[in-house]
């Protein structure tokens, strides 16, 4: 598995070697793209129409050419099952550039084809991330206003969670004039007596699908949550911390920089929602 991979590039089904991407492919140029990763579980895909939607909304933002969901949402099942996927947990990525054409930094004629790449992986399992929790930096978040935009301009991201993981840590948990935003590829939640506190769904983060889906489970399991800003001189007073991702699924961070998160075990709000997201994930 990884070498024989079959993706799906601009219209066809392709062995992943045989894709060949243009040295004018804007999003090798500019970063000139958006893109999803969406979770499979046993062969389907886990709130598909979120991220279909969330996707919509990228290209849109970044005045792309529109896409049919419904085709791409074949597509991606296709994907799936023609990489004998359909019993397995795998991750499907999909990326839209604005296509192939000479450098020039405005957009390309209105005729250029975007660039449509769907491939899947098979994920390998957690090392326990979940029963032990994991370590967290803080880093500042050096990205740009519209981290809204699911795009595929992610240095800073890349810096900081090599950083991350240099420093032994799982995440790199971003911080943006003194309030925590969300970690370089995981949304981020707090607990403050007893009530889930998350950044607002605006310019300054993903609006993360598991974050939306962890919201609606405080509502059905009765956990009080509220969407603020969390400053970061007030993340000590925290009684549990968790990031919150389509890979990651709901991780406990039991350390942050060097101080310990309560008694540096996964509390039991972490607890309840990973048991209710596994209900959800099995129903
Ligand atoms: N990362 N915030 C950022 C900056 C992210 O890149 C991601 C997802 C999230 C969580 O969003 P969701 O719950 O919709 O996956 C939050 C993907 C998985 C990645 O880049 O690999």
């Amino acid at each position: 598995m990884g070498n024989n991979m079959i993706a799906y590039f601009n219209g066809q089904f392709v062995s992943k070697e045989d894709v060949k991407i243009s040295p004018d492919d804007r999003g090798f140029l500019f970063a000139d793209g958006v893109y999803e990763v969406i979770r499979s579980y046993g062969g389907r895909l886990f709130k598909v129409d979120d991220h279909l939607s969330r996707l919509s909304r990228s290209l849109g933002e970044l005045r792309m050419a529109p896409v049919s969901l419904a085709h791409l949402k074949t597509v991606a099942n296709q994907v799936i099952q023609r990489n004998n996927l359909e019993n397995e947990d795998a991750t499907l990525y999909i990326q839209i550039t604005r296509g192939v054409a000479p450098r020039k930094h405005p957009f390309p004629d209105i005729e250029t084809s975007p660039t449509v790449y769907v491939s899947a992986s098979v994920l390998p399992p957690s090392h326990g991330e979940w029963e032990k929790g994991i370590a967290v930096i803080l880093v500042p978040d050096l990205r740009w206003g519209r981290c809204d935009i699911k795009s595929v301009g992610l240095l800073p991201n890349v810096l900081a969670s090599q950083q991350a993981k240099e420093r032994g840590a799982g995440e790199a948990v971003f911080v943006r004039d003194g309030v925590i935003t969300e970690g370089s590829h995981t949304s981020f939640c707090a607990v403050f007596e007893g009530q889930l506190v998350t950044h607002p769904a605006n310019h300054h983060i993903l609006a993360g699908i598991t974050r939306r889906v962890v919201l609606d489970l405080c509502v059905t399991l009765g956990i009080p949550f509220r969407e603020s800003p969390i400053p970061e001189r007030n993340l000590t007073g925290a009684s549990e911390l968790m990031v919150l991702g389509t890979t990651s699924e709901i991780v406990p961070v039991v350390r942050v920089n060097d101080w310990m998160v309560g008694d540096g075990k996964p509390g039991p709000i972490s607890a309840k929602l990973k048991r209710a997201f596994g209900d959800l994930v099995a129903a």
